[in-house]
């Protein structure tokens, strides 16, 4: 639920501020497709049926293999996430309950999965085996990070803040590419399909890809005295000020908030500041003040501070929007679902 005038977003009727304190992510998307917190058991069995579906086949090695190097990952996860659909051919049996709920254990599994093969590929790196043990945020990062080491052991600042992003992300109502979602999936096609096409709209720079958008706009800004203008050229219209404005929040976008305080946090226990933080804030504090943004109602949202967030936490620029997709496929699939049920 979005109130865009007052900047109030729930899941299922939890405020966002109480689920990023409070709830890990892996409650948040069972919130989200069955519309209540689990249970201790619902919880264990729920993550229990999707670290078991984390792993992909092998061939899927041979799809990555025909990338060049330079690929950028979202096609990559865009592509894969179709392929998926060719190894799993009954998940086209989509008014069958127990069918769809099969396929929603592989997406939460398999995705991550995908997402750190087409990180790796980008490395020239040999692609790491999940380790179910891990929590689903730390296999994640397992997956992307673990090098020569028997066992990897993700940092806890990390995991917790990769964890809250993923809550922050997790669902938007009829948003661009949920709506995608709806409408192909609208024709009874397979669930793998759906979200690529999904994805494929959320890879757009006036959505998911905004958050990348927005660490090119800092990094051609280049420091905080070239802001005044900067803020010039987006009022004669030869720019958009990436990551502000939103089709519905015509106030502080809730998410951004918590987003920025992570940042922070982040920066301060881990990586230290960095001037691009410094841009952004003072890109806000300008944008705030000025009239021309002010009567257009347009605040900072959900994407404006994870870049400087993300880039914290070692992840390139062009890894920016695959995270949002990871966040944003419990809501996906949730919608897809209701759909169907309905
Ligand atoms: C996400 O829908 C969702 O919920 C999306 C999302 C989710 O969780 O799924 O919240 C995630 O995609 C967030 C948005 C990320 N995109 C960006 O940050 C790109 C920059 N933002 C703009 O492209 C724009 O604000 C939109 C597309 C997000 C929303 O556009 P609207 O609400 O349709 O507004 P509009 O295009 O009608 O613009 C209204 C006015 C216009 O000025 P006028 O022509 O009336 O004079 O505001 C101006 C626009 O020119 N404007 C901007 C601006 N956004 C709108 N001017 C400068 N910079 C901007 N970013």
């Amino acid at each position: 639920f979005i109130d865009g005038e007052r900047g109030i977003l729930r899941y299922r009727g939890y405020p966002i501020e109480q689920l990023a304190e409070q709830a890990n992510y892996m409650e948040v998307a069972y919130l989200v497709v069955h519309g209540e917190l689990p249970t201790k058991a619902q919880y264990d069995g729920w993550t229990h049926n999707i670290m078991q579906h984390t792993m992909v086949h092998e061939n899927m090695k041979k799809v990555f293999d025909g990338f060049h190097y330079d690929a950028h990952p979202m096609p990559m996860l865009i592509s894969t996430l179709a392929a998926l659909s060719n190894f799993y051919p009954a998940s086209r049996n989509v008014r069958d309950e127990a069918v769809r709920m099969l396929q929603i254990y592989r997406l939460l599994g398999k995705v991550p999965t995908l997402a750190a093969m087409a990180y790796r590929h980008t490395k020239g790196l040999p692609y790491v085996m999940p380790d179910n043990d891990l929590s689903y945020v730390g296999n994640f990062m397992n997956m992307l990070w673990r090098m020569a080491e028997c066992r990897y052991t993700p940092n806890p600042t990390l995991e917790k803040a990769l964890d809250v992003l993923f809550i922050l992300h997790a669902d938007h109502e009829q948003n661009c590419s949920t709506n995608t979602m709806r409408i192909v999936a609208s024709s009874e096609s397979d669930p793998y399909c759906a979200a690529a096409s999904a994805a494929a709209a959320l890879y757009g720079p006036l959505h998911g890809g905004a958050n990348e958008a927005v660490l090119k706009m800092l990094r051609q800004i280049g420091s905080k005295d070239k802001v005044a203008q900067f803020i010039k050229d987006v009022k004669e219209r030869k720019a958009l000020l990436m990551g502000f404005g939103h089709r519905v929040y015509k106030n502080y976008d809730p998410r951004a908030a918590i987003v920025k305080r992570a940042a922070d946090d982040v920066l301060a226990k881990l990586s230290g500041p960095d001037p691009l933080l410094d841009i952004a804030k003072q890109l806000e504090e300008v944008a705030l003040g000025d009239d021309y943004f002010i009567e257009r109602s347009l605040y900072p949202n959900v994407d404006f501070y994870t870049g400087v967030l993300y880039k914290a936490m070692g992840f390139p620029t062009k890894a920016f929007t695959v995270l949002f997709a990871l966040g944003r496929l419990p809501g996906w699939i949730a919608q897809w679902r209701e759909m169907m049920v309905d």
